[in-house]
């Protein structure tokens, strides 16, 4: 059975309105909504999917979020992939168990874990960020969720200038400018890999 634990995020989730509401369970805090409580206390322990009841009576689920609903409310350094785009670059990249894939920018992580999950523990993530601090949350963001991961390598540089890794069998970009990175891409994608860009908007679909 999975329980709630002392320093795992949750999400309570506001039955009538559906909202998630995050939270990361401390021992002797209290969680707050709209004028009512409910200590964490109270929390830590129960099974995953357990309805509780604030001071007042609200009802609320506390839950082990999925991987969808962690990722829309982790806290961001850049913008995030949503999951409607998490899942369908997963697909059209092909990324499999075992795959090496290089991905960049990091951003907050949203990308990297769904890459880290595909893969599995025989693959390995290299993703490449040009803010430190965005690496930072980024790790944050995925140890939170995925406990430490050993089959990740985050990297802060400037992919525009060059990209120094081993052969890998996917490319994964989003990024600002990815065509800056097209000749330096060419060079570590290994024979029959896939390079997928994410680009939202016509221009750069163009330029790339
Ligand atoms: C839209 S965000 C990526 C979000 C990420 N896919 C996610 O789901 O969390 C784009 C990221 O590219 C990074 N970036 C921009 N230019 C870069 C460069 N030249 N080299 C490496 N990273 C860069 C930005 O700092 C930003 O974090």
């Amino acid at each position: 059975m999975r329980t709630l634990c002392d320093g795992q995020r949750i999400h309570m989730v506001d039955q009538k309105k559906e909202r998630h509401y995050a939270l990361t369970l401390k021992a002797g805090e209290t969680f707050q909504h709209s004028g009512e409580t409910i200590p964490h206390d109270e929390l830590i322990g129960k099974p995953d999917g357990t309805v509780v009841t604030l001071s007042r009576g609200t009802t609320m689920l506390a839950i082990n979020p999925t991987f969808a609903d962690y990722v829309v409310k982790m806290p961001r350094g850049a913008q995030i992939l949503y999951p409607k785009d998490l899942a369908t670059i997963t697909m059209w990249a092909d990324i499999y168990p075992g795959a090496d894939v290089f991905e960049s920018g990091c951003g907050s992580g949203a990308m990297t874990m769904t890459l880290l999950r595909a893969v599995g523990e025989k693959g390995h993530v290299i993703s490449h960020e040009i803010r430190e601090d965005f690496l930072k949350t980024a790790r944050k963001n995925i140890e939170r969720y995925l406990g430490p991961v050993t089959n990740l390598s985050l990297v802060h540089n400037d992919v525009y200038a060059g990209i120094d890794e081993a052969e890998v069998d996917r490319v994964v970009l989003d990024l600002p400018e990815p065509w800056r990175v097209v000749p330096h891409a060419a060079k570590i994608l290994r024979s029959g890999g896939i390079f997928l860009s994410f680009v939202p908007t016509v221009p750069p679909v163009v330029t790339t």
